[in-house]
Parts: structure tokens; sequence; C-alpha cells
């Protein structure tokens, strides 16, 4: 096999004979930021299924390309369309796009993404800045041997989620009349939502909300030096209640509402960082 960085330079040489912008902030549109992209100047897309070696996303509701273009003054390329565990991806695949941008000279890397709430000062439709993250539940996508060009073989996670940017996300949020909440998001692999069980033992070690995604993009983004930024829409409560049960269709109706609010302040923050 071809070792990571051939691929790596394969995928984006390619790119660069598609689009010659260079992006510095790297979005990717989980929930909540689905119609991020009618903010931006497009200057070209580039579908997974032409990159070299690129996963191709199997949800549903998530297509699957590279758009790149500008918010306000700055250059960004977004993911629109993420690679999950749960749909058989190895872990090396889900960040293979992360250090895609890296390698196209991204910097920093803004996430969005829903997420069952845990925490009791929750509802439905909150909006929560991820301050830290349990990620013991999922594969350490590091796992195996280090590329030493990418990052170091031991990274540090004292501050994943970038304090200045979390500062300024909740300035913007407050000058646009917004509420949002504050939080560490627990990852888990799915595709099973938990059991009662299961978000009792999150809520007791520490987990605001739980989710299926971005601890192992923030992971691969860390490792390689980028500043991260991270928020997830709180699209249900977990099993509060004996009759309470949680359905996708739920999840995408809560994401939808909260996506306007979202989609604001990814923008605004997008053009001061
Ligand atoms: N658990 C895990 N992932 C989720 C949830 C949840 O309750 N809600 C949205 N994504």
């Amino acid at each position: 096999m071809e070792n990571l960085l051939q691929q790596l330079n394969e995928t984006t040489a390619f790119i660069k004979t598609k689009c010659s912008l260079q992006p510095l902030i790297g979005i990717v549109l989980g929930s909540g930021l689905g119609n991020f992209v009618n903010e931006m100047t497009v200057e070209c897309e580039i579908d997974y299924s032409e990159l070299p070696h690129f996963p191709v996303s199997t949800v549903k509701g998530h297509s699957g390309k590279l758009i790149f273009g500008k918010i306000d003054a700055k250059n960004v390329v977004v993911m629109a369309g993420r690679f999950h565990y749960y749909e058989g991806c190895t872990p090396q695949q889900i960040i293979y796009p992360i250090r895609v941008m890296k390698m196209l000279g991204v910097q920093t890397l803004l996430i969005s993404n829903a997420a069952g709430g845990v925490s009791t000062n929750f509802k439905v439709g909150d909006m929560m800045i991820i301050t830290d993250h349990i990620s013991l539940f999922t594969i350490n996508p590091l796992l195996g041997k280090n590329e030493d060009a990418l990052g170091t073989r031991f990274p540090d996670m004292s501050e994943p989620y970038s304090k200045a940017i979390i500062s300024k996300a909740k300035s913007i949020a407050k000058d646009l009349g917004y509420e949002v909440k504050e939080g560490v998001y627990c990852g888990v692999t799915g595709p099973t939502f938990e059991t009662r069980a299961e978000y009792r033992l999150i809520k007791a070690i520490g987990g605001d909300a739980v989710g299926m995604s971005t601890v192992q993009e923030v992971i691969a983004a860390v490792h390689t030096g980028m500043k991260v930024f991270a928020m997830s829409i709180i699209t249900d409560l977990g099993i509060r209640e004996e009759d309470n049960v949680i359905t996708h269709e739920e999840v995408l109706a809560a994401a939808n509402e909260a996506e306007p609010k979202m989609t604001a302040i990814f923008k605004e923050l997008a053009s001061v960082l």
C-alpha cells in the first residue's frame, strides 16, 4: 500500500488542478449547517467520488463534496458530508479529509454536529459550544504508525477546543441575541442511541451531550496543529423519562429548527478569524 503522505499528496495535487483557492479555514458541515453554503461565494465544488483516496459518504441527506469559496473575504473549504464510524468507515478514513485540509493550508477547523442532551440544563433546540470532549468510547484515529510529518506521536489534548475562538463565538452569539450553552461532548460510535443506563453513565463521567461524530476529527486536527471550534445542536434529551424514545426524524427536525442561528454564528465567526 502506498504510504499515507503519498496518498495525501495525490489528493491535494488533484484538488489543486481543479481549484486554485487557498483556504485557511475548514468547515465540517454537520447537522445545523445544511444551508451554510448559501452564505458563501462558491468558487468550485469537487465531489468526493472524484477525489483520489477519499472515502464516500453513505448517509441519507449528506451530500458528499468539498466546496471552496469565500465567506466575506475569508477563503474557506467546506466538507459537505462527513464520515462516521457507524457507516463502516475506518477511523483513518474518517479523518482523511481533515488531513487533506491541512495539506491545503487550513489552520482553523470549525465543526457542527447534532447531539443528545445529557445535562439537565439543556432543552431540545439548544446550541452548545463544545469546551472539551470524551473520546474514550470511540477508536482513537491516531492508533498505528505515526506520520511525524503530520504531528507528534503523543499529542497534547489540554485545550483541544481553542479558548480564544470560544470567547469570540460567545460574543458573536451575544451580539446576535442568541443564547448558547457550553459543555463537554462525549463521543460514541452509534448507530444505536444510548440506553438509559448509558445516558446515566455518560452524565456520571462528566458528559453534557453525546454524539456519533466530531471527536475523531478533532483529534486529527489537533494532532496536525490546527485550532478547533465545535458546536452541537441539542436534538433530544436522552432517555430521561420512561416513555421517552428517540427517533432520527426527531433529531433532524430539531437540527433544522436551530439551523439559521447556527449558520449565522459560524458565518460571523469565519469572517473574524
Ligand atoms: N446520542 C447519540 N448521538 C446523537 C444523539 C444521542 O442521543 N442525538 C443526536 N445524535
